[in-house]
Order: structure tokens, then sequence, then C-alpha cells
């Protein structure tokens, strides 16, 4: 009898431990608030800019000079980024692909060759058909790296030995 009074008492301080923090006076968001003549969530004054948001702004509509570090930066970037589906090459016969994915239009078709940056950037940053948005992921400086490397893929195709600097020929030419 004792014992099954102690499991009775027991079973209760367990049911105790249920009280959580659902169960207390509190607003969920857009609920009205009678302090303020209108809902919970109070809009932000006027003439007010996001942290960040005008350095963000200048990043996207300002294209970085071209250097070996963009580029450097760019090819790091895709690789992370693109590849997967791209392809290395930027053939679109990434590993992604291989697996199902709808393969994506080679970058070294006419029309992505004579297509301009701002194309690529816009792709990234708000996807295209089947390509997910990487704005969240790919910030606007990165971005623009990534078109650059583009641009050099695709002309690593379409180069000619007098595209070289006469004085680095020889290192391509030479033989081992
Ligand atoms: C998960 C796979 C995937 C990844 C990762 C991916 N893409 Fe794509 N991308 C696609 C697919 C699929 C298409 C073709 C979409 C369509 O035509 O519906 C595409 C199309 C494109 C196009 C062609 C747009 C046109 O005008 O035809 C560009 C440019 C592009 N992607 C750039 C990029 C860049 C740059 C990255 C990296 C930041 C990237 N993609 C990452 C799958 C991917």
């Amino acid at each position: 009898m004792i014992r099954l009074a102690l499991i009775a008492v027991l079973a209760l301080s367990l049911t105790a431990c249920d009280q959580n923090m659902d169960v207390q006076p509190k607003y969920s968001g857009y609920s009205r608030a009678p302090l303020f003549r209108g809902s919970v969530s109070r809009p932000p004054p006027a003439n007010i800019v996001a942290r960040g948001d005008l350095e963000r702004e200048r990043a996207v509509a300002t294209k970085p000079a071209l250097s070996a570090a963009l580029l450097d930066r760019g090819r790091q970037r895709f690789a992370i980024f693109c590849s997967p589906c791209h392809g290395a090459g930027g053939d679109g016969d990434g590993i992604i692909v291989h697996r199902g994915m709808p393969h994506p239009t080679s970058y070294h078709v006419d029309r992505l060759v004579t297509a301009d940056d701002q194309h690529f950037f816009d792709v990234i940053t708000n996807g295209y058909g089947a390509m997910y948005s990487y704005a969240a992921r790919v910030p606007p400086e990165d971005r623009w790296a990534i078109a650059a490397y583009i641009r050099a893929l695709q002309l690593s195709r379409r180069a000619a030995i007098e595209d070289v600097p006469a004085d680095a020929r020889a290192s391509l030419t030479g033989q081992p």
C-alpha cells in the first residue's frame, strides 16, 4: 500500500515537470498591443536604413576592377558553390547532375559567351529556372569575382596563342 502511494506521489511530481514557457503571459507576433493602438511589431521609424544595407548596395552596384586576386577568389568560390552542378570547366556536367539534377546550359554556348557580366551576377542573385538563388550564401563581392572567373573559363576555350604575351608563349609551347 505504501509502495502504491509512493508511486502515485512520484507520478504526480513527474507531471509537474511538464510546465513549459508556452504557458506564460506574452504577445505573439502581430497581435494587438493596446498600449500602441496597433500591432505588437512596431513599424520602423521613417528614413532608417538596416545596418550593412548601404555597404551591400554599394557592392552590388560596383563591379570590382579585374585583378589576379579577384580571379583567384572567383575560382575558389566557383569551386565551392557552382562546380557541383556546372562542373569544373563550366560544361554543366557536375557531380550533382550525374545524380539527377537537370543539366545546366554550358557556359560555352554563344548566348552565354556574349552575355554581359551583369547576367551572371543576376543569375547568382535571383536563381534561374531550376537553379536556386545563391544570394544568401554568396555576398555581392564574391558574385562579381565568380562572374570574372566564368569569363576566364570561357576565354580558355576560345583563346589563340596570339592572346598570350609573347614572353610567356614559350612556357606553353616549349617541351618540358
Ligand atoms: C544545384 C545545382 C546548381 C548549382 C550549385 C548552380 N547552378 Fe547554375 N544552373 C543550374 C541549372 C539546373 C541551370 C539551368 C536552369 C534552367 O535553365 O532551368 C543553371 C543555369 C545557370 C546559368 C545559365 C543561365 C542562362 O542564361 O541560361 C548560369 C549563368 C548559372 N547557372 C550560374 C551559376 C553560378 C555562377 C553558380 C554558383 C554561384 C551556379 N550557377 C550554381 C544548377 C545549378
